[in-house]
């Protein structure tokens, strides 16, 4: 009995969570580790933001590639699992409980990842770019599976879109 309470509350959490943003759906390892390689290459010298971290294999991948790495997810369950996968790389990897439509990105990323969803992403464009004005710097944005809208990118690569985003003057 308390079994299946557990269980339904787990495909709750899961169910709204999809309903919010784009549903738990990891990124191939082998997909991101090519994309840290060849589309756009990480380094020591990055912080990378995962937007909807998932289980945390991008973070992971990041660290491998030399880069500091910070995941924000609103899924708990995901959070703690990601939490558990990154233990290795010690302060490298931080994974906060947080919705990243409000939550302002930190002050030293250099890339955003995302694997959204097409009804997301041009408004996940925007709210990078509001970032990247108020950090009064550029941000690289990478968007797994989906083009921006209307936005030239700088290079594309399999399913990966890779932007530029300017800061803004105001
Ligand atoms: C398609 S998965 C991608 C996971 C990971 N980025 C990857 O590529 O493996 C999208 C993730 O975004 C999370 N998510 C959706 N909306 C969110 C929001 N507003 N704030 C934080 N996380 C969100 C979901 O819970 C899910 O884990």
């Amino acid at each position: 009995m308390l079994l299946a309470v557990v269980a339904g509350a787990v495909v709750l959490l899961f169910l709204a969570t999809a309903l919010i943003g784009a549903p738990y759906v990891p990124t191939h390892r082998k997909e991101v580790r090519r994309a840290f390689r060849d589309l756009y290459a990480l380094s020591e010298d990055d912080v990378l933001l995962d937007i909807g971290s998932g289980d945390g294999v991008v973070l992971d991948e990041a660290c491998r590639a030399g880069a500091r790495a910070v995941g924000y997810e609103i899924n708990p369950i995901l959070v703690w699992i990601s939490r558990w996968r990154l233990l290795h790389h010690d302060s490298k990897a931080v994974v906060d409980t947080a919705n990243f439509w409000t939550k302002p990105f930190p002050s030293d990323t250099t890339v955003v990842y995302t694997f959204g969803e097409s009804r997301d992403i041009a408004k996940m464009y925007r709210k990078v770019s509001s970032e990247a004005t108020r950090l009064e710097r550029s941000l690289m944005f990478i968007s797994y599976g989906f083009a921006v809208p209307s936005v030239s990118h700088v290079k594309h690569q399999r399913a990966y879109y890779l932007y530029e985003v300017p800061a803004l003057h105001q």
